[in-house]
């Protein structure tokens, strides 16, 4: 099929590499001049692992190209829209400027039967509004598709998604079983593979989205709440999450206690959520998200006075190694990203702060230019007098405690993602604290 993505960041270019591979032939829009120029050169903008080998395939073939000139989307039939719907800056709600931007763009450039297809996410009730949008103002329709992929693991999603959600108008130009069938048609290699779709209406499918990030915040900021309780009570909430994991009803996995959840994605879609159910006069049925995102904005805080505690209740003028400033490993996103918010705190306190990433120096830097910033964990551990470890990159956690403790002025660690094997550590001469564990 022909497909324009509109927007090409995390998700857009993802999207437009992985539709290629699948043989269809993508044009990537997008605004930003220097990103289609880097993406035309086959360089990706982030990190993403497996990126850059399936981008190198997708240009060599043909069957990709990137360009600012969204005039190029007039020879597509599918145009998916990917662009950001950021936090506003003063309150809760998304900002749908850019959603809006582009499909007005979009618009003189659909032919009779394209069909536009919503993956940013969005507030419930938006794609009514530009579903009326594109039927008034073309011979197009609009689909909404929401989008799952995980960062980290975002070539892997899109080419083998767990599940399709489309939201669909009943009735339109183009007619419902079109949309649809256009759908199948573009992901037919996933359908192939048995994966589960769910056809519905607009607003289910752009809930569908909402809501799964609202209940994925809601199991880390509850083992969150738990560590909090573990804390004055010297239990080991690690074991407490194993322990109920067993139970197939509650299940182990996003039950990790530690310094909570951050990125492009979980903070502002539970926020807009929330400010989207105000409007709606539902703001109490939500209202347990003001806690979600409380719990997890105070593990931020209680970290930063965990390490202080281990400097005897003075960061001021001590040095500390920061391991991590992605907002999880396998990523170079440091939007909303705890670590670097943990980091830029403990430098606010007077500490002599060098932090590292593996990947994402360049990011936090943008972002927070008044850090130190060295390439490695051995530099960085270089005469600390605490290690703290706020993302859990798979080479932290493989550290060698007895290698790195001739490095430190202090063998202290403090373990933000309890990911770490405290007795090793201990063993190895090593003061070592978490969060929510003895
Ligand atoms: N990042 C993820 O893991 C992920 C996962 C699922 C859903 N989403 C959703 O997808 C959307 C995009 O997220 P992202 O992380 O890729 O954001 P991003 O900021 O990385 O990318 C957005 C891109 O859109 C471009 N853009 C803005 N206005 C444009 C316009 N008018 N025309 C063309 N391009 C334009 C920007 O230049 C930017 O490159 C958001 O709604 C997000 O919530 C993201």
């Amino acid at each position: 099929m022909k497909i324009s993505v509109i927007g090409c960041g995390y998700l857009g270019v993802v999207h437009a590499t992985c539709m290629a591979e699948l043989g269809h032939e993508v044009v990537g829009i997008d605004v930003d001049k220097s990103k289609i120029a880097s993406l035309s050169e086959g360089k990706p903008t982030f990190f993403e692992p497996g990126l850059p080998e399936l981008l190198a395939s997708a240009l060599a073939s043909g069957r990709l190209t990137f360009s600012e000139d969204i005039g190029r989307a007039a020879d597509a039939q599918v145009h998916f829209i990917a662009v950001g719907t950021p936090q506003t800056g003063d309150t809760y709600a998304a900002d749908l400027s850019y959603v809006n931007a582009a499909v007005t763009a979009l618009l003189p450039h659909l032919g009779a039967g394209d069909l536009v297809v919503g993956k940013s996410t969005v507030p419930v009730g938006t794609a009514e509004m530009l579903h009326a949008m594109i039927t008034a103002g073309s011979d197009a329709s609009l689909a909404w598709n929401p989008e799952f992929l995980r960062e980290g693991f975002a070539v892997a999603d899109t080419i083998s998604p767990d599940r399709l959600v489309y939201g669909i108008a009943a009735g339109t130009a183009t007619g419902a079983g079109n949309a649809e069938a256009i759908l199948d048609e573009v992901y037919a290699a996933a359908l192939a593979e048995g994966t589960p779709k769910v056809v519905t209406d607009f607003a289910t499918a752009e809930l569908v989205k909402v809501a799964a990030n609202a209940f994925l915040a809601t199991k880390i900021s509850f083992i969150n709440a738990m560590a909090e309780v573990a804390e004055v009570t010297g239990a080991d909430v690690t074991q407490l999450a194993d322990a109920i994991g067993y139970d197939a009803r509650i299940g182990r996995r996003f039950l990790n206690a530690g310094l909570g959840f951050g990125g492009g994605c979980l903070p502002k879609d539970i926020r807009a959520f929330m400010a989207r159910a105000e409007e709606l006069g539902v703001d109490q049925a939500l209202s347990f998200l003001r806690e979600v995102d409380s719990i997890n904005l105070r593990r931020r805080g209680r970290m930063v006075d965990l390490v202080n505690e281990m400097l005897d209740g003075s960061a001021a003028g001590k040095r500390i190694a920061v391991l991590g400033l992605a907002f999880k490993p396998n990523s170079d996103d440091v939007r909303d990203s705890p670590a670097l918010d943990v980091a830029v705190r403990l430098v606010e306190l007077g500490a002599i702060v060098t932090a590292t990433d593996p990947e994402a120096l360049e990011t936090a830097r943008r972002k927070r230019p008044e850090l130190t910033y060295v390439a490695t964990a051995e530099e960085a551990v270089r005469d600390a007098d605490v290690v703290v470890l706020l993302t859990e990159w798979s080479e932290y956690r493989e550290l060698d405690p007895t290698g790195i403790s001739t490095l430190v002025r202090g063998a202290v660690i403090v373990d933000g993602r309890n990911c770490l094997n405290p007795a090793r550590w201990r063993a190895a001469g090593w003061t070592y604290r978490a969060l929510g564990r003895p």
